[in-house]
């Protein structure tokens, strides 16, 4: 296209020149000063106008070149998502602090993302920046993917069905354990007292899960060594897990620091924990997951090195502790806000497990799977609360959008450039209006009715019976195309879906055997988009009472 297409622009743009080129020096740079950011901002605004190449999607408008539309995302993604599906429709493009970001909305944008080649979206190239200082080198995404999916099989061979069975009275230990300590349980230890105390339910949950965690798959080291001090270094590298440090991967500010010290305290902690295992062969079988990892090989024939087997052990930790804890939190805040479901929970906790002389039986692990309020509890919250909203892959090349997808441009297709990221959203697919029916209330006894759309979507995502593919870590449902999928879908597709269940059915079953819960006034808390998992707002306390008082 040539300049004098826009005759009026380059009229302009010469006045401007000829004025600039008459002033002093200091009048210029102060000129500049001032003017260069309105300047930026306008011509942003007439490049925004201009024609653009028809074959790429849509651009989101936005008034500040570089900032582009990270306000709007980042305070609340699915009201920003909604908003320009409305209005660009499945497939567009956003500017999100100097990136160029496109989403796919919908199930077939799902599909197209995590069920495309690795090749074209890469997962390393999305995250490495933020992951690998934390999680550490040669693990994840600071690998290659074919070894990433070697040591998925490995952690799912430590997940083994023998070593859940172990599992679930210990976290039932764990739980109750807290009740009898934690402060915010006083009530709750005070036998007859028929009174409503009140807790922070992710504070609870948060704590809860890193010592469960720690009980079961971290092994007794760590959880011998849940200390303040080992506190602080958790929080330290978890404050490198955050948007900021998505976005800006090396800042020098304290957090960094502070996630560095502790990346390598954690890594050194269980190199130690490693070494003292070796040193000690023969001890009493551990069925924890350094246990299992420090008798795998690659394929190569090599197995894991020290180091490696820490930053797996790390990785799994930041992987699980969010969103387990936000999950746990949600499903809490549902059931004290919902007694009828609460009272069905405690009924098929008291027809299953209560003893004839009054006593709770822990469950067996399959029958923690078998219990269907509990199940379709768990899976409604995922639903409307997954934890994670935004799953991202860098494009490696160009790649044409199927018009199944996106409506074709006039020259007939949507290419998004290589260099973009990608974004699909189960956030969206889970709650969208046009696939379900009270898209946004939380219903559990929707996923009761076998002819209904979470059925149809959960035997897309789980189907026993449907097609399976081995990406390296052994067969998964495909799942790429449902509208509902947690816990991912395709290659990345979650390995600790079973581990998460289990751990979120044995705390809220214990909670709901033990304690009545109700909302406050303060009722719903708002969802916090603010981390990188989607966390209830404070306040977000919780009330409770004893359940066994007479
Ligand atoms: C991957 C969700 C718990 C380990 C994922 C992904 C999602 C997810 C959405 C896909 C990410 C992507 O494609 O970019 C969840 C939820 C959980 C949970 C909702 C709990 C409610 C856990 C736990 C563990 C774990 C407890 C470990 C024991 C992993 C691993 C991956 C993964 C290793 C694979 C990453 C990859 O292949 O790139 N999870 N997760 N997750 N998750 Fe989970």
């Amino acid at each position: 296209m040539s300049l004098s297409q826009y005759g009026p622009i380059a009229g302009l743009v010469g006045q401007a020149y000829d004025a600039l080129a008459s002033m002093s020096t200091t009048r210029l740079v102060l000129t500049l000063l001032i003017n260069i950011p309105l300047l930026s901002i306008a011509f942003n605004v007439i490049y925004q106008l201009l024609p653009k190449d028809k074959s790429l999607p849509p651009v989101v408008w936005h008034w500040f070149p570089w900032f582009g539309s990270a306000a709007a995302y980042g305070e609340d993604p699915i009201k920003f998502f909604f908003d320009c599906k409305e209005k660009y429709g499945n497939v567009f493009t956003f500017v999100l602090l100097g990136r160029r970001v496109t989403a796919a909305l919908t199930p077939a944008g799902n599909n197209f993302i995590l069920g495309g080649k690795h090749t074209v979206f890469s997962a390393e190239d999305a995250y490495t920046h933020l992951t690998t200082p934390v999680f550490g080198k040669d693990v994840v995404y600071d690998c290659p993917n074919e070894l990433l999916m070697e040591q998925k099989k490995f952690v799912k061979f430590g997940l083994s069905t023998d070593n859940l069975r172990q599992y679930v009275g210990m976290i039932e230990q764990e739980v109750l354990q807290f009740m009898k300590d934690d402060a915010s349980f006083k009530i709750f230890q005070m036998n007859d007292i028929n009174e409503w105390g009140s807790f922070d339910v992710l504070k609870a949950i948060s704590e809860l899960t890193i010592l469960t965690a720690s009980r079961t798959l971290q092994g007794k080291e760590v959880r011998a060594n849940i200390t303040k001090e080992y506190a602080e270094v958790y929080s330290d590298l978890d404050g490198g897990f955050t948007p900021l440090h998505f976005m800006f991967p090396n800042l020098p500010l304290e957090s960094y620091r502070k996630r560095d010290a502790a990346h390598k305290k954690i890594s050194d902690f269980y190199v130690s924990i490693i070494e003292k295992r070796r040193a000690n062969p023969g001890q009493e079988e551990e069925h924890d997951m350094i246990a299992a990892l420090m008798n795998q090989k690659y394929r190569v024939g090599r197995p894991l090195q020290d180091h490696e087997i820490a930053h797996i052990m790390i990785a799994l930790l930041m992987a699980g502790q969010h969103t387990s804890s936000a999950s746990g939190s949600w499903s809490l805040l549902h059931i004290a806000d919902r007694p009828d479901i609460a009272d069905a929970l405690y009924e098929e906790q008291v027809k299953h497990f209560r003893q004839s002389d009054g006593t709770w039986r822990t469950p067996e692990f399959e029958e923690l799977r078998d219990l269907p309020v509990l199940d379709s509890v768990i899976r409604e919250t995922l639903r409307i609360h997954p934890p994670i909203h935004s799953i991202m892959r860098a494009v490696r090349e160009d790649v044409v959008v199927p018009p199944t997808l996106a409506a074709p441009s006039e020259d007939g297709r949507y290419v998004i450039p290589k260099g973009h990221v990608v974004v699909s959203s189960a956030a969206i697919s889970q709650v969208d209006p046009m696939l379900w029916k009270n898209a946004n209330a939380w219903d559990p006894t929707r996923w009761s009715d076998p002819e209904g759309v979470a059925a149809q979507a959960y035997k897309q995502y789980d189907d026993a019976e449907g097609a399976k593919v081995d990406f390296g870590f052994g067969l998964v449902s495909k799942g790429t195309e449902s509208p509902y999928q947690p816990f991912g879908a395709g290659r990345h597709r979650c390995i600790g879906e079973q581990f998460a269940y289990l751990q979120l059915g044995t705390i809220i079953s214990t909670f709901v055997r033990q304690i009545e819960m109700r909302l406050p006034e303060t009722g719903m808390p708002a969802p916090n988009y603010h981390t990188m998992i989607t966390l209830p707002k404070a306040p977000r306390n919780i009330l409770y009472r004893r359940r066994n008082f007479d």
